[in-house]
């Protein structure tokens, strides 16, 4: 199955971006912990150029938390700030406007020195459906300041929204830019857009969900048999069998039976994919960093994906 989506909207947040990226001092990019290569967007590495730059790491809760702390010391080895975040329940919310503070250091000491003083500015960017807009929220300390939803490339326009309680202890505080996710033209990995749409940042009315959900059990066969055998009951023998087969062996066992007593393979593959994607299935990590590997401004977001 091969995916590709970079719709009208996202070349508008491209040059949004461009547009934008000298008004701010530090980039905070966020990606999917579940895959945080993947969802780390290839093109934001070349506009960001010397920025400072916090990679956080959402949906923490979703995520295997020991694969968590390796990417985060990965990403940090190569001069990033990381913060590992749960932007639904709020955990990790105070560290991000540390962290940024922490990468801007030196301006805010040059500044300082100038008599200048003037709030820090940041764009918080990521692919979409990564929890920019929850994070948002939970920043500024009111619901509603940027939209959420589960709907990728629902464009919003530009605003600069100020971080609640930034400007205490005399600082000027801290004012952050939300931007519309934004993907990439070609994902030249085909496993890079199959995860991206695993997590729900493809728009799913392009996607045919049979085929997606067998591609995620070709994953969870390799990965996580233990997760697929304690929901659905599967026994290891089940599980030998080709994706297409299995999923109609979960269909069987959920009941997802049409007339005739044929699986509704349709029904059971939407199931699979929204109790994946909302964590049913446990706490599942899709990718892993290798130690070879390096994040270089190369376009090379296809990571370390596991050959399946
Ligand atoms: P975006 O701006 O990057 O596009 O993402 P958004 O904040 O709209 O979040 C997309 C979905 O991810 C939302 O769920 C949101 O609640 C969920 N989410 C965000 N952060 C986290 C997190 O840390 N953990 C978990 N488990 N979920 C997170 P939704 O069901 O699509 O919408 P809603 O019904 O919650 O509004």
């Amino acid at each position: 199955m091969e995916i590709q989506w970079y719709p009208g909207h996202m070349a508008k947040t491209k040059r949004m971006l461009e547009q934008n990226i000298r008004l701010v001092d530090a980039v905070v990019e966020v990606v999917d912990a579940r895959i945080p290569q993947s969802s780390k967007n290839p093109y934001l590495n070349s506009l960001w150029k010397r920025r400072p730059r916090v990679i956080v790491l959402n949906k923490a809760d979703l995520a295997d938390p020991k694969v968590t702390a390796s990417w985060k010391s990965w990403y940090e080895k190569q001069g990033y700030g990381v913060v590992v975040l749960d932007a639904l329940h709020g955990r990790g919310v105070k560290e991000i406007s540390e962290k940024v503070s922490r990468v801007c250091r030196e301006k805010l000491e040059r500044q300082a020195q100038k008599g200048m003083k003037r709030p820090l500015r940041m764009m918080i960017t990521g692919i979409p459906n990564v929890g920019k807009s929850t994070l948002i929220n939970q920043m500024v300390g009111r619901s509603g300041a940027a939209k959420t939803g589960d709907k990728p490339g629902v464009t919003k326009g530009k605003q600069w929204i100020k971080v609640e309680g930034s400007d205490r202890n005399g600082s000027a505080g801290l004012e952050l830019l939300d931007t519309p996710g934004i993907l990439w033209p070609k994902f030249e990995d085909p496993q890079v857009g199959l995860k991206i749409a695993f997590i729900g940042s493809i728009n799913d009315e392009i996607l045919e969900v049979y085929t997606l959900a067998c591609e995620l059990l070709r994953y969870m066969k390799t990965y996580y048999p233990g997760a697929l055998m304690e929901r659905y009951r599967v026994t290891e023998e089940e599980l030998e069998q080709e994706p297409e087969g299995l999923l109609e062996c979960i269909g069987r066992r959920r009941g997802h039976l049409r007339s005739g007593g044929i699986v509704d393979t349709e029904r059971t593959a939407k199931v699979l994919m929204d109790e994946y994607r909302g964590g049913k299935l446990g706490r599942l990590t899709l990718e892993w960093p290798s130690s070879e590997r390096k994040d270089t401004d190369a376009e090379s977001a296809d990571g370390s994906n596991p050959e399946v």
